[in-house]
């Protein structure tokens, strides 16, 4: 199993403090979720667990996230073991995953945008819907693939931009660099369309889709002014996806 964020993962760690992800990432994240307490949820792509730990720490009752970084399990499971949470960590393709378990929620922050075909897209989709309870959620964080390439310097006051090398089409590779601690770093995600995702969604059975627009906390806009964020408003470079099983 090859994975390229096992290069990076302690960067895109300490990424995890720029303010548009506090402010804005995890602000529509969590407002989307809603409330967690007692829930069982299953994290896909759970990373080193930036958000593993919150679902937890917010009230849910289980917590089982799966990633493909070696690298990345390996620093979520070091923090579980300095802080005990009785998070189960599993290093696994979401590709193959099959059925482990019948949750609540499953969620998962950036996965989606690492399917390079339509065909990946319907796996992840499908191994998403069979975890799921009947009625549960799917909530998700991801590249916005309607976001024009024309306003993709727009964002680099956040901390990161993304660039292509050829005209956008059904698995055109998008490089986010993101500049953190005075570093950079860049990693692909894959273009597919808002229609392939409506697509995808639909294909596997979700009933309801609700695409949710980034929106900013109050205290991101008490910090840095309301003036500060509206690059990020206006270009929408991430959406919120929310679907009912
Ligand atoms: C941008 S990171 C997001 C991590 C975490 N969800 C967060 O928001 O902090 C994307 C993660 O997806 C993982 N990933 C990509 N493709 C995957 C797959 N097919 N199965 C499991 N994890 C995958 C990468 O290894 C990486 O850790």
């Amino acid at each position: 199993m090859t994975a390229y964020y096992d290069s990076i993962a302690e960067q895109y760690k300490k990424s995890k403090q720029l303010p548009f992800r506090l402010h804005i990432e995890a602000y529509t994240y969590f407002n989307l979720l809603g409330n967690l307490l007692e829930k069982s949820l299953l994290d896909l792509a759970c990373g080193e667990g930036f958000y593993t730990r919150q679902f937890k720490l917010q009230g849910a009752a289980k917590v089982i996230g799966v990633e493909i970084s070696e690298k990345m399990i390996e620093l979520a499971r070091q923090e579980e073991v300095r802080e005990a949470q009785n998070i189960e960590y599993i290093l696994g393709d979401v590709l193959e995953l099959g059925k482990i378990g019948s949750f609540d929620l499953v969620v998962a922050s950036y996965l989606l945008n690492y399917a390079q075909t339509r065909e990946q897209l319907l796996k992840m989709c499908q191994n998403i819907f069979i975890n799921l309870k009947p009625g549960g959620r799917f909530v998700t964080m991801n590249n916005n693939a309607s976001q024009p390439p024309t306003s993709y310097l727009a964002t680099e006051k956040y901390g990161f931009i993304k660039s292509i090398d050829s005209l956008l089409q059904e698995g055109t590779p998008i490089k986010y660099t993101i500049s953190a601690n005075e570093q950079k770093f860049s990693f692909n995600n894959y273009y597919l369309s808002t229609e392939t995702y409506e697509w995808a969604f639909r294909s596997v059975g979700f009933k309801e889709i609700r695409w949710q627009k980034p929106i900013v906390s109050p205290e991101g806009v008490e910090e840095f002014g309301e003036q500060f964020w509206q690059d990020f408003i206006d270009c929408m470079p991430i959406i919120g996806i929310e679907c009912l099983k």
